[in-house]
């Protein structure tokens, strides 16, 4: 195929996934026009430190510090924003969009908080708007949820979303502490400098918030997932975790119910028979149960730039595949307006961590805080140490309310020290 006849390219950023992508699309085009009949040539890309060192071939104009004149150029078809946060990463979608211009992103963040309106503006303009990459990284996941699985009623999906804290807690599973694990994480380059939005579950949770709108066709907005991060956990809970057969993950469920949907993000303890419990490391993985299909393990890497840059890439092959048809595309995905059940509402299992004063009578007074609120108890467990016992409790499945309510009287009985942990346990599916 002729340079004529090549789909400009024009990037948005070109840093971990950017340059890895430019790397691909310019050492492995051979390769993909062989397979795809395709050929790109990368016009523009704009970054914003116009003379750093770049790990790719830089011709004379290439790059550019004003990111619209990526979106502006007449040579560039097809846009690729890989430049992360909302601003101005959204207006330049939405220009690109309006000027009629396919758009590829990776950006998590930008799709959970605005999706619905640059998949709106992606439908007025009939070009494809696809973003495989936001979620899970290297792993398809993104279009299974959309196409494969479109006639499918789902009711579940689970994922483990975020590779920095499955790593910790892989590392914490084999003796290490929540600190040094955290240390290790960044050594490795699996956790940014500052880790806040992977610990504090705020990575997952909008994660969340696309695979819950994408699984049940029902826009969840970030602020509905509930959320709740791994820095609370301590080794001992791992290893208690251990004891009773479970592991402990940060587990991203969206659930359908039929009063709506829900979607939250907190640690879990994982069956250890459980698909999801082998899932180590900075692997990431998503669950889905279905009612036809029963369940689906997608596992793979959810971050760096190669994998990233392979959904990515693939994503830019689908949208001018679409493109080149000439047709205006049809909308992948639907939102309809659906209820939001609060996480209050949702049935959940707990596991509860008490320090008590070890007399006669505490147990039976916890049990009968729990009764209280129609929460039935499934197993206790006590360790003493001198006066002190450490009584661990798990629950059956209770609303979440009747399970908050139990725990605020329990918190009030004298003889208990400390309330030390809070974990949810994996329940079944409906
Ligand atoms: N890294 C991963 O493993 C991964 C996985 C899945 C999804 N993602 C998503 O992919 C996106 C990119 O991630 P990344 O890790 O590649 O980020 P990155 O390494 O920080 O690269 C960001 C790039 O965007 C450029 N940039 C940032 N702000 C800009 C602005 N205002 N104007 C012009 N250029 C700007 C930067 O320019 P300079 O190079 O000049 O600094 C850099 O080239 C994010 O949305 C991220 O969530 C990343």
């Amino acid at each position: 195929m002729s340079m004529e006849n090549s789909i400009g390219i024009g990037l948005l950023g070109a840093g971990t996934v950017g340059g890895a992508l430019v790397r691909r699309l310019v050492g492995e085009s051979d390769a993909i026009a062989l397979k795809t009949g395709l050929t790109f040539d990368v016009r523009k890309i704009g970054v914003s430190r116009l003379h750093a060192e770049r790990d790719f071939a830089v011709t004379e104009g290439l790059l550019t510090d004003d990111p619209f004149e990526v979106v502006n150029d007449p040579t560039v078809d097809l846009v690729v924003e890989v430049m992360g946060g909302k601003d101005p990463a959204g207006d330049l979608i939405l220009a690109a969009l309006e000027a009629g211009k396919p758009v590829v992103s990776a950006n998590k963040e930008l799709i959970a908080a605005r999706g619905p309106e640059l998949i709106a503006a992606a439908e007025r303009a009939g070009v494809p708007f696809l973003f495989e990459a936001a979620v899970g990284g290297g792993i398809p996941i993104i279009r299974p949820l959309s196409e494969t699985l479109a006639g499918e009623t789902l009711d579940r999906v689970i994922g483990i979303v975020n590779g920095t804290t499955n790593y910790i807690l892989t590392e914490m599973e084999a003796g290490a502490t929540y600190l040094t694990a955290l240390e290790q994480a960044t050594d490795l380059g699996y956790a940014e400098p500052d880790p806040t939005a992977d610990v504090s579950g705020a990575d997952a949770a909008a994660k969340a918030a696309i695979l819950a709108s994408l699984a049940f066709g029902t826009w969840v907005d970030p602020s509905n997932v509930y959320t709740e991060g791994i820095e609370e956990l301590t080794a001992v809970d791992m290893s208690f975790a251990a004891e009773l057969g479970y592991v402990v993950k940060l587990v991203a469920v969206c659930e359908r119910k039929d009063a709506g949907v829900n979607a939250r993000v907190h640690p879990a303890m994982v069956p250890k028979d459980h698909p999801l419990a082998s899932i180590r490391g900075a692997t990431n993985a998503v669950f889905i149960e279905g009612a036809a299909i029963d369940s689906l393990l997608f596992s793979g890497p959810g971050a760096g730039g190669d994998p990233t840059a392979t959904a990515v890439l693939g994503d830019v092959i689908d949208a001018a595949r679409e493109t080149l048809a000439g047709a205006q595309v049809a909308p992948r995905i639907r939102f309809s307006p659906g209820e939001i059940v609060p996480f209050t509402d949702i049935p959940t299992r707990w596991y509860v961590r008490l320090q008590v004063d070890d007399q006669p009578g505490v147990l039976a007074k916890i049990a009968a805080s729990f009764g209280d609120e129609e929460v039935s108890i499934r197993s206790v467990w006590q360790e003493g140490v001198d006066q002190e016992a450490a009584l661990i409790v798990v629950t059956h499945q209770a609303p979440e309310s009747a399970q908050r309510a139990a725990l605020a009287s329990i918190t009030a009985i004298p003889e208990v020290i400390e309330v030390a942990s809070v974990i949810r346990v994996l329940g079944a599916s409906k």
